[in-house]
């Protein structure tokens, strides 16, 4: 069977068959690639320096947190870890990766804040989590953010992950796209003193 034989048999002769088919065609071309893209996002690592703010605070705070493909993450990390500053901490703030600190003797709060993806944690900040093992009984901050669909409440999920860790959940906050939102995390920081 030759090449045109063959195109023949692929190429429906009907029209709304050809209709049907093109769509799937031109749904696959745009898909594909686009979820792909999503996809990687959610798993790509984004290596960051070390930023410290309040270099005399009294007690040491690390901020980890996903920046996502938006700013919206990273604002409400950098607003989050400023009201800490403001509250007298020193805080060294970074991205989930593998060259964020693992060695976390010296900090006597942690704070991590992740998107839902795909109704769970943030994978690179699960896998930050994983590759410090123990978290050493050390106070934390839960801040959960994504676009409003958590029927799986992923807040859970990560508070679960904490405790396995031997971290100690000390407050957990969701903020959700829409409004005000780092005012939420400021407000939310506010209470958090060294
Ligand atoms: C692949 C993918 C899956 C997502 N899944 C959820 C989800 O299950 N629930 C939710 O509330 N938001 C979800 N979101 C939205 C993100 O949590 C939200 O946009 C968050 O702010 C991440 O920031 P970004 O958009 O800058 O990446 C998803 C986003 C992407 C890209």
């Amino acid at each position: 069977m030759d090449i045109n034989q063959r195109r023949k048999q692929f190429w429906p002769k009907k029209k709304w068959k050809k209709a049907v088919l093109v769509t799937l065609i031109a749904l696959m071309v745009v898909d594909v690639p686009t979820f792909a893209f999503f996809e990687y996002s959610v798993y790509n690592e984004t290596v960051s320096p070390i930023e410290v703010k309040n270099s005399t605070g009294t007690k040491n705070a690390l901020v980890i947190y996903h920046p996502g493909l938006t700013g919206f993450s990273h604002d409400i990390a950098y607003t989050f870890a400023d009201r800490l500053a403001c509250n007298g901490w020193r805080v060294e703030l970074t991205t989930a990766s593998s060259k964020a600190p693992s060695n976390i003797t010296q900090y006597d709060l942690l704070v991590f804040d992740w998107p839902i993806y795909d109704l769970s944690p943030g994978p690179t900040i699960t896998n930050y989590i994983q590759r410090i093992g123990d978290l050493q009984g050390k106070d934390t901050v839960i801040v959960t953010v994504g676009g409003g669909i958590n029927p799986l409440n992923a807040q859970d999920t990560m508070k679960q992950i904490i405790i396995d860790a031997n971290g100690v959940v000390k407050e957990a906050v969701t903020i959700f796209r829409g409004g005000n939102f780092t005012s939420k995390a400021d407000q939310a920081a506010s209470q958090i003193f060294p």
